[in-house]
């Protein structure tokens, strides 16, 4: 799960799908980067860390990290939460094999639309809650993919 600062949206995305994944029994390793380097070591936002428990979600044990070309080797499937990521990361790959692992989150809701979740860092609360209403949809759909076997 990749965003820009790993500190609001990829790390909510993190906590869905690990918590998703556990109540359906799926063992994945699931984890989270940012293209940048401006938050390394922070814990989550507050505002998504509270949006995240109302929903039962703990993710105050994430620190953010920026994501590097070795994550390309280290996982199978990578998201992107908007467009600005996804051309940075494109801009990090080095063959097919890497973009081939790459994906846009909310093309898992919306297929083909290359949908971005919206930047909830400088607004209100209520944007906090629409990145865990997409994001929860789009590991919905993730994990029974995953658990059924009709990835890709
Ligand atoms: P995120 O949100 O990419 O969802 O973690 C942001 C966090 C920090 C900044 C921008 C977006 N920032 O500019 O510091």
């Amino acid at each position: 799960m990749v965003c820009l600062g790993n500190i609001c949206r990829s790390p909510m995305a993190h906590g869905i799908l690990r918590s998703i994944a556990k109540t359906n029994g799926l063992e994945i390793e699931v984890d989270s980067a940012g293209t940048s380097s401006y938050h390394i070591g922070d814990p989550p936002d507050l505002r998504q860390q509270e949006t995240a428990l109302k929903k039962g979600i703990d993710i105050s044990d994430l620190r953010a990290r920026q994501f590097t070309v070795q994550d390309f080797d280290e996982f199978d499937l990578i998201y992107a939460m908007d467009d600005s990521n996804y051309n940075n990361l494109i801009a990090l790959s080095r063959d097919e094999k890497d973009r081939s692992k790459l994906h846009m989150i909310l093309n898992e809701s919306h297929p083909g639309k290359y949908e971005s979740v919206p930047d909830p860092y400088y607004g209100g609360s209520e944007g906090f809650e629409l990145v865990y209403d997409l994001l929860n949809n789009a590991c919905e759909i993730i994990t029974k993919k995953l658990k059924d076997g009709t990835y890709g």
